[in-house]
């Protein structure tokens, strides 16, 4: 009788003090609202960010160069990779390219090790390298879709076994995950890479449930972005219908985006900020309406053959 009392005690005031968090919690994002969280200083922060040989990738290394940080540019394309270094380093900064492909499991480590010791532990990791094949289903041969996991999702999981270790051992660090619109939402075309996205979003919430769990509560913060189209290149036939509502950003302002949602630790953001609560709105409603929008929508990639 008296255990029971007990239990009913503990979940009442289990009750009250969640309640009094939410309160707090909400009064806070609407104070956050008015007066944005302050923006983190990463001077001196050693960078890496993968798939820095162009498009999205190029522009952090750029961007987060103007900001101080030292930068470990990784790209399979070792030439191009190398080039962004250069310049960098001709206007002044720090920067080392290192030519790899993320899927190399390998590779990667050995790789890991040479940064270490060559640049120091990597402080912030940028998982940004990607490939977006584009057309219907049928028509994707089984290497096209083992190597779409492979350098969309799997290789996120070398790159955490290689540079993780150290920034729970420092009790800090930062994760910037690129995910995709195509990883909220399912898109005609791109089938294995929306089954490749989805997942990168499933793995940083996940790993992100671990942090706040653990005991030791690291200071690791994760970031997963979800651009819609990114003129890099990458989609080849962009169907746009209304321009001014989901228009084409440049690399340099998704760029910019990206880094603002790192430096504010925020947990995921859509480019545009926008789609992020059109897409939950639309995960409520009944997915009938969600379709028709869609048709009104209209927008998206054509395939590519
Ligand atoms: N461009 C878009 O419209 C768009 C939209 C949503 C999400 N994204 C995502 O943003 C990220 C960057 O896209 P982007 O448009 O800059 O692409 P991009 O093709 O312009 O550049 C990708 C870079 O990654 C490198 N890369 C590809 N496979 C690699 C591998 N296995 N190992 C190492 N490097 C590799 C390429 O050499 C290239 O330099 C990708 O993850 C992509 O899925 C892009």
């Amino acid at each position: 009788m008296l255990t029971k009392a007990y239990a009913s005690l503990v979940l009442a005031v289990d009750v009250v003090v969640a309640l009094v968090k939410l309160i707090l919690i909400l009064l806070e994002s609407l104070f956050r609202l008015v007066v944005p969280v302050e923006q983190k200083s990463i001077k001196n922060e050693v960078v890496l960010v993968t798939g820095a040989g162009q498009g999205i990738g190029k522009e952090l290394a750029y961007q987060l160069h103007g900001l101080g940080a030292k930068l470990v540019l990784w790209d399979m394309d070792g030439v191009k990779c190398e080039q962004v270094a250069k310049e960098i380093k001709s206007m002044g900064g720090t920067a080392a390219s290192f030519c790899c492909d993320v899927t190399d499991r390998q590779k990667v480590l050995e790789l890991a090790k040479q940064v270490k010791q060559e640049v120091g532990p990597v402080t912030i990791l940028i998982n940004n390298a990607g490939i977006m094949p584009c057309k219907p289903l049928e028509k994707h041969t089984e290497n096209e879709i083992r190597k779409n996991f492979d350098v969309n999702i799997i290789s996120h999981f070398w790159m955490l076994e290689a540079f993780l270790p150290d920034m729970r051992a420092a009790g800090r660090g930062h994760i910037v995950a690129l995910s995709s619109m195509a990883g909220l939402c399912g898109l005609p075309n791109l089938v294995p890479y929306c089954g490749a996205k989805f997942a990168v979003r499933g793995m940083m919430e996940a790993l992100r449930e671990e942090f706040r769990q653990d005991p030791k509560k690291p200071d690791i913060q994760l970031t997963t972005i979800y651009p819609f189209i990114v003129g890099t290149g990458l989609v080849h036939k962009p169907r746009i219908r209304f321009p001014s509502l989901l228009g084409i950003v440049s690399p340099k302002s998704a760029a910019s985006h990206i880094i603002l949602a790192m430096r504010r630790n925020q947990n995921e953001m859509t480019i545009p900020r926008a789609l992020f609560h059109m897409n939950n709105v639309t995960r409520i409603l009944p997915s009938k309406i969600a379709d028709v929008m869609r048709d009104v929508i209209d927008s998206g990639c054509d395939s590519h053959e």
